[in-house]
């Protein structure tokens, strides 16, 4: 037994902050941002939480999938931008959906989130333990962004996606999957649960980054793990249709591409519209190509996540939809 994604969805705020806006908040450009990121806007919550959000997106799925909410065995939210610490997203957005029967928690994995909750789902489905997932990426990562710090303000943005995983008969792949908590200082945010954190001050309760280290850390572990996800499951480059990675830097990515030696047109990107929306932008990624027909039924593809933690790791999927 194994788990078919069968319907996506994703949910984006409508209110903008293109590189310009940017520009007035810190000292930059839209040039440099472009030229560094590849990012040209992202979207800011206005009166959406990363709760309704994530609602909105495992609705769309939902429909997408046909599948009844009341259906759902569980509801899993990966986020590191919940509203509230309790109760976790996945009970709120249950309560808005209606899907009564679902065992609900939270993931925080940062940027491997979607990932590293797709194979929790995966995990379930192969055990028989349940028959229905609702995986779900939510963020509202301005809430945790210093906007006067130009080293991150510039790079990411909020939004939601989701994918229904449903059992079903067929290839069990084997996944790759790593973490390196020594190294959990190059991307922090205490935010204000830690001990303290009233008298701290305000530029250090929220992200930081070691961008460079952040950036070497991914251009070497993103395709040590597709070659090892690939390795284990004795497939070759050449089997994969597309490579769908976590948007965080468009020279990442190119970076990737160059080392994995594969064309960047198999490299699908969205983050110049939406900058790095952390555990959020591999499913709504998945879910434009989806709905634009790039991915068809019968493609092999690869999703690549990393981030704070450090956490990293890739997936293979036979797309089915
Ligand atoms: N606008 C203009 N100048 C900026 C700037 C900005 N937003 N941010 C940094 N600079 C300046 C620096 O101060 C530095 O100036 P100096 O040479 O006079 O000291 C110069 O640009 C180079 O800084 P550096 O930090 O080396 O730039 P970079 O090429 O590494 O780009 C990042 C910075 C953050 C864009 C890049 O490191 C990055 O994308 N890292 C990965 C981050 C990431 O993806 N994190 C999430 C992972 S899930």
């Amino acid at each position: 037994m194994t788990g078919m994604i069968c319907g996506t969805g994703s949910y984006v705020p409508d209110n903008i902050l293109d590189n310009h806006d940017i520009a007035k908040l810190v000292e930059t450009s839209d040039e440099w941002i472009r030229e560094r990121t590849g990012v040209v806007k992202r979207h800011i919550i206005g009166n959406e939480t990363t709760v309704s959000m994530a609602a909105e997106a495992g609705k769309r799925a939902l429909e997408d999938a046909k599948v009844d909410a009341k259906d759902v065995d569980m509801i899993l939210v990966s986020t590191i931008s919940s509203d509230v610490i309790l109760p976790c997203a996945a009970c709120k957005v249950q309560k808005i959906l209606g899907a009564e029967r679902a065992v609900c928690f939270d993931l925080n994995a940062a940027c491997s989130g979607f990932i590293f909750a797709y194979n929790t789902a995966l995990a379930y489905l192969a055990s028989g333990m349940c028959r229905t997932i609702l995986v779900i990426g939510s963020e509202s990562l301005s809430n945790l962004i210093n906007w006067k710090d130009r080293g991150t303000c510039i790079l990411f943005g909020d939004g939601a996606g989701a994918a229904v995983v449903k059992a079903c008969e067929g290839k069990n792949y084997q996944i790759a999957a790593h973490s390196d908590g020594a190294k959990g200082e190059a991307l922090t945010c205490p935010g204000g649960h830690v001990k303290g954190w009233q008298q701290m001050p305000e530029e250090d309760r929220y992200m930081k980054m070691d961008g460079r280290g952040v950036f070497q850390f991914a251009v070497k572990r993103v395709p040590e793990a597709i070659r090892e996800v690939l390795e284990i499951n004795r497939l070759k480059i050449a089997d994969i249709d597309y490579f769908i990675l976590h948007q965080a830097n468009r020279r990442i990515v190119e970076a990737v591409a160059k080392r994995l030696g594969v064309e960047i047109e198999k490299f699908p990107m969205n983050l110049q519209e939406y900058g790095n929306t952390s555990s959020a932008s591999i499913p709504i990624l998945l879910d434009e190509l989806r709905r634009s027909r790039v991915l068809q039924p019968g493609h092999r593809i690869v999703l690549a996540g990393f981030g704070a933690g450090l956490s990293w790791g890739a997936d293979i999927i036979d797309w089915k939809i």
